[in-house]
């Protein structure tokens, strides 16, 4: 992480320039709001709660935007702020940027993911589920339940371990695919497929699952990766684009061993 941490700025006010969108068949346009009683230490969030209440108060309509956790935990946030997914600094989502990362009087514009099979659902708030519709294309395990093994009756060398735990940190946030100038899910996908593969649990589903969940993601619209890593750069948890290369290794092989073609699948990522 290399967020900013210094809390002695002095902020106070700032103008945010918000996309606003009442739905997803409406026109959207910027919209410039004063957002003033800042403290440094206030997170975005809690600086756009301000903002909402006076909205409120005043009978206007406040921002939609996403969020559970507000700790960089659950994927739910999906913002682009000042151009970037997830803010100006690496390896944090959009819950954990703070006021102190604006100087006073910034202008911040803040605005909701732009990818075409991210539609926009109201102002910052995106429909992500073709993430899920990929996960349920083979992003699980099979196993037998009731009949729990002990937990160190499979080994599992460490390094794969600690791949497979870096893998299984994505949240599934989106943020690679609006870094990407072709709205590519390689990363997302790519983490998911090798938190499995790198384990002895996920070997008996290998081949079907990568094959689906890149079929899917190909199906869904998602671009093709052309090697920028902007997606490495802009994820909160800096999932590293090698797994590209993993996933495209594993799709490959199962390709050959199950005869699959499909001359529209996408493999050119991470070389
Ligand atoms: S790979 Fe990173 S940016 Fe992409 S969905 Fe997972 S956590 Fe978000
Ligand atoms: S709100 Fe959960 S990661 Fe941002």
């Amino acid at each position: 992480m290399v967020a900013d941490t210094s809390s002695t700025k002095n902020i106070t006010a700032l103008t945010l320039r918000v996309w606003r969108q009442a739905g997803p068949d409406k026109p959207g346009k910027f919209v410039n709001y004063q957002a003033k009683d800042l403290n440094p230490n206030m997170s975005l969030f809690e600086m756009l709660d301000v903002v909402n209440d006076e909205l409120t108060l005043k009978g206007e309509d406040p921002i939609a935007f996403a969020h559970d956790c507000r700790e960089g935990i659950c994927g739910t946030c999906s913002l682009v702020i000042d151009g970037k997914p997830h803010g100006p600094h690496r390896g944090v989502a959009s819950c954990q940027t703070y006021m102190r990362s604006f100087k006073q009087d910034d202008v911040i514009t803040i605005e909701p993911f732009r990818a075409k099979p991210f539609p926009v659902i109201k102002d910052l708030i995106v429909d992500r589920s073709a993430f899920d519709k990929i996960q349920q294309a083979g992003g699980y395990v099979s196993v037998r339940t009731g009949a729990a093994c002990d937990a160190n009756a499979i080994p599992v060398s460490k390094d794969n371990a600690e791949l497979a735990m870096d893998a299984a940190a994505c949240i599934g946030c989106g943020a690679c695919v609006a870094a990407c100038k072709n709205a590519s899910a390689m990363l997302f996908v790519a983490a998911k497929v090798s938190q499995y593969s790198l384990l002895p649990q996920g070997q008996p589903e290998r081949d079907r699952r990568v094959l689906s969940m890149v079929g899917k993601m190909d199906e869904l619209g998602f671009g093709s990766c052309t090697n920028q890593y902007e997606c490495s750069a802009a994820c909160p948890k800096t999932i590293s684009y090698d797994f590209i290369a993993r996933m495209n290794r594993d799709f490959l092989a199962a390709s050959f061993r199950s005869g699959f073609t499909q001359s529209s699948v996408n493999t050119s990522g991470g070389a």
